[in-house]
């Protein structure tokens, strides 16, 4: 029985930053953004979005009729949190209108919650091939204005389905994962934005994507020419290269022209949003579902890194029932039709946070269906615009 992604989406707010604009802004050459970093635009994220909007935002386009009763969990990964008790998914859960006779909780461990949820998920599925579940990755990626981090901010949600028989990938039984207390990033509880080691925390991605590949090929022996694609947790994309780059030797000069092509096709969309923290990976393998030119029963290799930190290695095959550049399309219409900010007004938006008391919020420039229309005695307000009534 096959176990895997059923379907992929992806939501991020239309307003961006042109990191051009940045670069000029900050004194620094435009090519170190766009070349050094690999980054070309990023996700601005107005207050009136959070995790559970954007959770939101993304799973509607997942969650119909059709599933709504098969769903058994939800798993959010998340590292941007909004409550330190009750969890993201279960909000989300009530937004969706989803049964109460299912599971909801969230998953922390950096950029590598949404990966924890769909291993768990796919655990799941397997004694329980009728049921679904639904994996979100959420986050607002803030590093702070004049800080290194700022060119690699962004924000965003992917939301997944994991079913048996699945539409778009198949994943593998068999995965190498490792985890080790390092302090390459964290964002302590007092603050709203991430304090990182940069330099550092890119040398522990590289070591552990390196030790679980190597620990996947023990398990597996399976080599680089098993692959077709990797899919790379993306902070910025030239971060995916260099974890491209550190086994590209190990494949044949054909075989590293098709995976540094594949590579290209799956940086595309992230290299527009920037950085979604747990949803990156997944982003990245969206784009490359709509980018490259992929077959069923061909394998992709993909890559989670969580700094703090929690690697893992693990496999797919591209089902038979995988449709081409499903999205493309969409992702092509919403990028043309973003609103471009200029430095000004993307600081005025970073520098806007959630007042500690309570609040109403203009939604009127924010064209999502989800919102947060701001707070009351301490909870969050959300709107649904579909159903034209507040929650609470
Ligand atoms: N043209 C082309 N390239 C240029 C250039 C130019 N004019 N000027 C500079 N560059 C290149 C540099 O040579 C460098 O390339 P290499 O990395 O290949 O050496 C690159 O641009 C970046 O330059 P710097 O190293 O000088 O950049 P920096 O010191 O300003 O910071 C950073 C870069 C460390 C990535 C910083 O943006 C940062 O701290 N980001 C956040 C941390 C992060 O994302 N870490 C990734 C691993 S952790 C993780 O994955 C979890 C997560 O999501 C956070």
């Amino acid at each position: 029985m096959q176990i895997g992604i059923d379907q992929l989406a992806f939501y991020t707010p239309n307003t961006y930053l042109d990191l051009v604009d940045l670069a000029n802004a900050r004194g620094e050459e435009p090519d170190k953004y766009r070349i050094g970093i690999g980054q070309s635009e990023q996700a601005v994220i107005p207050v009136t979005q959070d995790a559970v909007t954007l959770a939101a935002n993304a799973a509607i386009k997942v969650v119909d009729q059709s599933n709504r009763d098969k769903i058994a969990m939800v798993l959010f990964g998340t590292e941007s949190g909004i409550d330190n008790s009750k969890s993201a998914a279960i909000y989300l859960k009530r937004l969706l209108d989803l049964p109460d006779n299912i599971r909801a909780l969230e998953i922390k461990q950096a950029c590598y919650g949404a990966t924890a949820g769909v291993q768990f998920a796919a655990d799941y599925v397997r004694l329980h091939p009728d049921k679904q579940v639904l994996v979100i990755g959420a986050d607002i990626a803030r590093y702070g204005l004049h800080t290194p981090g700022e060119v690699t901010q962004g924000g965003g949600a992917v939301a997944m389905i994991i079913s048996a028989a699945p539409r778009l990938l198949n994943l593998d039984d068999e995965t190498a994962f490792r985890s080790e207390d390092i302090m390459d990033f964290w964002r302590p509880l007092y603050r709203s934005e991430a304090l990182v080691d940069g330099r550092f925390s890119e040398n522990v991605y590289i070591d552990f994507f390196k030790a679980v590949w190597l620990d996947y090929q023990n398990q597996t022996n399976r080599t680089i020419a098993d692959f077709t694609a990797f899919a790379f947790h993306l902070p910025f994309t030239k971060m995916g290269l260099k974890g491209l780059r550190a086994i590209l030797p190990e494949a044949t000069e054909t075989q590293q022209e098709r995976l540094k092509a594949n590579f290209e096709a799956s940086r595309q969309y992230n290299r527009q949003v920037g950085n979604l923290y747990t949803g990156s990976l997944y982003l990245s393998l969206r784009s490359l579902f709509d980018n490259a030119a992929l077959k069923p029963g061909q394998r992709i290799g993909l890559f989670s890194y969580g700094s703090g930190a929690e690697g893992e290695f693990f496999s797919g095959t591209i089902s038979d029932q995988f449709k081409a550049q499903k999205s493309r399309q969409w992702f092509k219409t919403f990028f043309s039709n973003r609103k471009r900010l200029d430095v000004a007004q993307y600081e005025r938006v970073f520098s806007q946070t959630l007042p500690q008391h309570d609040v109403y919020l203009d939604t009127s420039y924010d064209d999502a269906r989800f919102v947060l229309t701001g707070v009351q005695h301490d909870q969050r307000q959300y709107l649904d615009r579909d159903q034209h009534k507040v929650t609470e």
